[in-house]
């Protein structure tokens, strides 16, 4: 698995991570059982980068249990997401807690109250707690302001959506972030599933093999992460296999202009 720098985070991940959404919002003994074997293929692929968040129900403390006695081996990611102070201080603590004492990327889930979440998360930085701190957001409509927060010099690390379906980050944030040095986070790869609904063929696929991939969705993961301004991609997936798949796209050959064209107009077929 191939590793890149994000940005100016001072962390180095894996281009293909795993994300927890609705995956990891489980309880019970034999779904968290599952859980744990997908993140046994997420360690033993390399695609150690884990995200979570609060407002993904049971999942930051699932993917906490998940990792009991080789947390060492994972970086995690997760966020405050709520505009009250004293529940943001909760969340922290609960997190932390969850995660062995530590997050490597701390986030502003949706950027809510994000002035008051960075100066908590600085403090929790400055404790030794965290080691970097980003801001998140899944709409264009929010772009103009995650741009500010990115301007502000406080984070250095974004998560934003990046898939066939949705570009608008190449005109507001991929330029930004190689600009300011700003790690990113690419969120919903497979737009939720949805592109990968209507696969196309073996034989559409067939000009990919040359680059490693032979699956729909490793063509789409390898589309994400030959734009060198992304650093890591975050599929969720409840299989062990899939995580398998997913990762082994994290290797170079990387696609050039005419390959990430056909992806696209693959994608809008
Ligand atoms: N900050 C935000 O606002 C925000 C918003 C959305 C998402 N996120 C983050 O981004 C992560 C990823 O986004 P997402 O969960 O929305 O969707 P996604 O990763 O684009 O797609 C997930 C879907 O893809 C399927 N899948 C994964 N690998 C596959 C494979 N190799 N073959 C076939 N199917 C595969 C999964 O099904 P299976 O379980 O069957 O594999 C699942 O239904 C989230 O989990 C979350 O951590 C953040």
């Amino acid at each position: 698995m191939e590793t890149r720098r994000l940005g100016g985070s001072g962390l180095t991940v894996p281009v293909v991570g795993m994300g927890t959404w609705r995956t990891f919002d489980v309880r019970g003994a034999t779904a968290e059982a599952d859980a744990a074997r997908v993140v046994d293929a997420a360690l033993e692929s390399g695609a150690a980068f884990l995200d979570s968040s609060p407002m993904y129900g049971q999942a930051e403390r699932v993917l906490g249990a998940t990792l009991q006695g080789r947390r060492e081996r994972a970086l995690v990611a997760t966020k405050l997401w709520t505009t009250d102070d004293a529940d943001a201080r909760a969340q922290a603590e609960r997190a932390l807690a969850w995660f062995g004492g530590r997050v490597e990327l701390y986030q502003v889930h949706n950027l809510l109250a994000w002035p008051r979440r960075l100066s908590l998360l600085e403090a929790l930085r400055d404790e030794g707690r965290v080691d970097a701190l980003g801001a998140t957001h899944y709409r264009a409509d929010a772009f103009p302001e995650l741009r500010r927060v990115m301007e502000s010099g406080r984070i250095t690390a974004v998560q934003v959506p990046y898939n066939p379906h949705e570009r608008e980050v190449e005109h507001t944030i991929l330029p930004l972030a190689a600009e300011l040095d700003i790690g990113v986070v690419v969120m919903r790869p497979f737009g939720e599933g949805d592109l990968l609904r209507r696969a196309p063929g073996d034989t559409e696929l067939e000009p990919f093999h040359a680059f490693g991939v032979r699956t729909w969705p490793q063509v789409l993961l390898k589309w994400i992460l030959s734009d060198p301004r992304c650093h890591v991609a975050i599929p969720a997936t409840s299989r062990p296999a899939h995580m398998a798949a997913n990762a082994a796209a994290g290797e170079g050959p990387w696609f050039g202009a005419d390959e990430r064209s056909r992806v696209v107009r693959l994608a809008s077929a």
